[in-house]
């Protein structure tokens, strides 16, 4: 029998209408256009304005538009999973919101909680359950409204964040395509330099806590970057190693959208050109785990059936994580 290899059947992306540049930041708190540029490699970054509307509304936005390009009736999907760390509560899960809002009835779906490598985490669940034949089609989606967990008076955090959902479908191919490899890492050494302190179990709201804007993301900016542009530059040279990737027969590089300066890091690494890379920091900024798929998105008219591409992300955790695929259409 052919081994099955799970493999992305399509690609959409949603990020809200509202833009908030450099230049508004500017207006926000003690910082400016140049610093911002040169220190992230971001102009800009899309905002979800209306209070009524969270993380499961970008991520309904981007299956919405999956599934009408690819010509999938809901009836056929089997799986969905969001992989967030902005959930709109802290249950239900944000799948299930997603599910409810789609229409969608007895079909299981669940969030991953892995943060910036969220999506990477998300394709290792989607591809199992592909692979052991239990489900034909998963619908993984990355939802983030970071926009609601970031102070705009805190200019160490404010700069990067952005909002934005993509998603993807994953099927099985008997072809020599799909997602080939993936490895997974993380440390909880990162939690004390990047979280939110309250709200979850450990630090219930208080009135205190809001007092004391623990609501908001707590990062230790340059902790965190020492981090990232080791583990983001050495998953991505590994997985080239085991997967004999070089340079040459590399087509594309997918990294998580935190920092040009980290993407940099990893690209020498690996030896890359910068037209292998794909890059859309600069107009959105930090999406969390929807940076890779709105990345996808952008580029689905520049891939060809066979690329090579390598995706990487960091995150907080701390979480890494790296694939290899062979794109297939
Ligand atoms: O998504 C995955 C998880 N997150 C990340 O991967 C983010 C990793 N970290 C970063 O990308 C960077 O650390 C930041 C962009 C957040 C900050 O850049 P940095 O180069 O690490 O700055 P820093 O925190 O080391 O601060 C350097 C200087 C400080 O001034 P002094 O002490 O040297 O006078 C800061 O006060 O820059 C100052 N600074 C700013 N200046 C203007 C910090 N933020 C700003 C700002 N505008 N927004």
């Amino acid at each position: 029998m052919t081994k099955l290899v799970a493999t992305i059947k399509g690609v959409y992306g949603y990020v809200p209408a509202d833009v908030l540049s450099n230049k508004d930041l500017e207006q926000m708190v003690d910082t400016n256009d140049e610093w911002i540029r040169s220190r992230t490699g971001i102009s800009e970054r899309r905002i979800l304005k209306d209070p009524s509307l969270a993380s499961s509304d970008l991520g309904l936005e981007a299956v919405k538009g999956l599934l009408e390009k690819t010509n999938t009736d809901l009836s056929e999907i089997d799986l969905l999973i969001c992989c967030t760390a902005t959930p709109d509560m802290l249950f239900p899960a944000t799948a299930n919101l997603i599910s409810g809002k789609l229409g969608l009835k007895d079909t299981p779906s669940f969030d991953i909680g892995a943060a910036c490598s969220g999506f990477i985490y998300g394709l290792s669940v989607a591809k199992q359950f592909v692979e052991n034949g239990a489900y034909k089609k998963v619908v993984l989606v990355g939802a983030e409204k970071m926009s609601s967990i970031v102070d705009y008076t805190d200019r160490s955090h404010c700069i990067i964040f952005g909002d934005g959902a993509g998603a993807v479908l994953i099927e099985a191919t008997e072809e020599e395509t799909g997602i080939i490899d993936i490895l997974l890492k993380s440390d909880g050494v990162g939690s004390k330099h990047l979280h939110q302190k309250a709200g979850g179990s450990l630090n219930p709201a208080t009135l205190e806590t809001v007092q004391n804007k623990e609501h908001f993301i707590h990062q230790e900016g340059a902790a965190v970057f020492k981090f990232a542009v080791t583990k983001m530059a050495e998953i991505s040279a590994q997985i080239m190693e085991r997967n004999n990737l070089t340079p040459e027969n590399l087509d594309w590089f997918v990294p998580h959208q935190a920092n040009k300066r980290i993407i940099d890091a990893a690209q020498r690494r690996m030896g890359l050109p910068d037209e292998k890379v794909m890059l859309n920091i600069q107009k959105f900024g930090n999406t969390t785990s929807a940076t890779i798929p709105l990345c996808l998105w952008e580029w689905e008219d520049k891939l060809k059936k066979g690329d090579n591409l390598v995706l990487s992300a960091f995150g907080g955790g701390f979480t890494w994580a790296a694939a290899y695929l062979k794109w297939s259409y």
